[in-house]
């Protein structure tokens, strides 16, 4: 039996993505095949790399892997279930992780399943070590809500690139060259969903990535902030307060039942400021990371992402 890890072609994107579905919709006996598009809407952005795994030239199983500048995490990965503990899997890690030394994530990390020791072993063989729960997060959005902040859709073609710019000096406040400029980039030119600013204009003290309904991560129905983050400073948490509200305004415009949003517990004053306006948690993963080190999971730090 050959395996082989290489960049995933155009043209095995509909199989990795019925893949994707089996493996996760065998896994947790549910039906996966709804209109989120994950594997899709990621292959086509500027900042994922995509790996096939293929055993005797027969595509098993992928795994995406996304670059936030020195931060990078690997996933969704899987293997079609009829060829489970054949190694293809463990391939699939340790080419992610070479890709992620190689392009410079100083920090990598990756969500996962806290109750299986497979999972854990997979992980742990290549320098992963489990932290803190992640937890999704939903609430109701009603119907009417506050229109706050703004919206980098509607900015100048000329002025995005200092708004891009600006969001990259929120997030390396936080956490050093942490940028996710691409998945900004990704929603706006696929039409994903909106980036929601809040604080000044030429200098805003926070933003949310969201997806917006079917076709996009979020799914029918949902907003989902792929990423948000807040500038580390004396009003963070009326700023991150205020950049929910704008989501919530968002999710509500464009007729969104839930917002859901993800938090690492780490982060413990976002998390318990989520409980406080109406999330509950919906499903928790740990984030393993490599090194073993919290990187921005801080107890003091405003970040919503989840590393799914
Ligand atoms: C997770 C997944 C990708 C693993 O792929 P795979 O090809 O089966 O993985 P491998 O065969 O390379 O490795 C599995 C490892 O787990 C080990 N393992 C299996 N069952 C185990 C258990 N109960 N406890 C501990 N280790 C276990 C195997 O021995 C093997 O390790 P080894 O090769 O060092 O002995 C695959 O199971 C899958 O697609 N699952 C559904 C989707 C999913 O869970 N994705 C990952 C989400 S984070």
């Amino acid at each position: 039996m050959q395996i082989e890890v290489r960049p995933l072609l155009q043209a095995e994107l509909d199989d990795a993505d019925g893949i994707l579905r089996d493996a996760f919709g065998t896994l947790l006996g549910i039906d996966m095949n709804d209109d989120t598009e994950v594997f899709r809407t990621r292959f086509r952005a500027q900042h994922t790399v995509a790996l096939a795994g293929l055993v005797d030239g027969v595509l098993v199983g992928s795994t995406l892997v996304t670059l936030w500048g020195s931060v990078g995490f690997l996933g969704p990965l899987s293997v079609t279930p009829r060829m489970w503990n054949s190694g293809v899997g463990t391939r699939l890690v340790g080419a992610a992780t070479e890709l992620l030394d190689a392009r410079g994530a100083t920090h990598q990390g990756l969500f996962t399943f806290p109750q299986s020791p497979m999972h854990h072993w997979l992980y742990h063989k290549f320098g992963f070590w489990p932290r803190y729960l992640t937890v999704i997060m939903s609430r109701p959005v009603g119907g009417e809500e506050p229109v706050l902040g703004w919206r980098m859709s509607a900015a100048a073609p000329a002025s995005r690139q200092a708004l891009l710019d600006a969001c990259a000096a929120v997030t390396d406040s936080i956490h050093p060259g942490l940028d996710v400029r691409g998945e900004i980039t990704a929603v706006l030119d696929q039409g994903l969903g909106e980036v929601v600013l809040v604080g000044a204009p030429d200098a805003p003290s926070g933003f949310a990535v969201c997806h917006s309904g079917a076709g996009t991560e979020a799914g029918s129905g949902t907003v989902y902030v792929k990423f948000a983050a807040v500038r580390p400073g004396p009003h963070t948490a009326a700023v991150f307060a205020a950049l929910l509200g704008a989501c919530q305004g968002f999710a509500a415009g464009a007729g969104a039942r839930r917002l859901t949003v993800g938090v690492n517990t780490a982060r413990h004053e976002a998390h318990r400021h989520l409980l406080g306006a109406g999330f509950r948690v919906d499903t928790a993963g740990v984030s393993m990371h490599r090194p073993n080190e919290p990187a921005y999971d801080r107890a003091d730090i405003y970040v919503l992402d989840d590393w799914r």
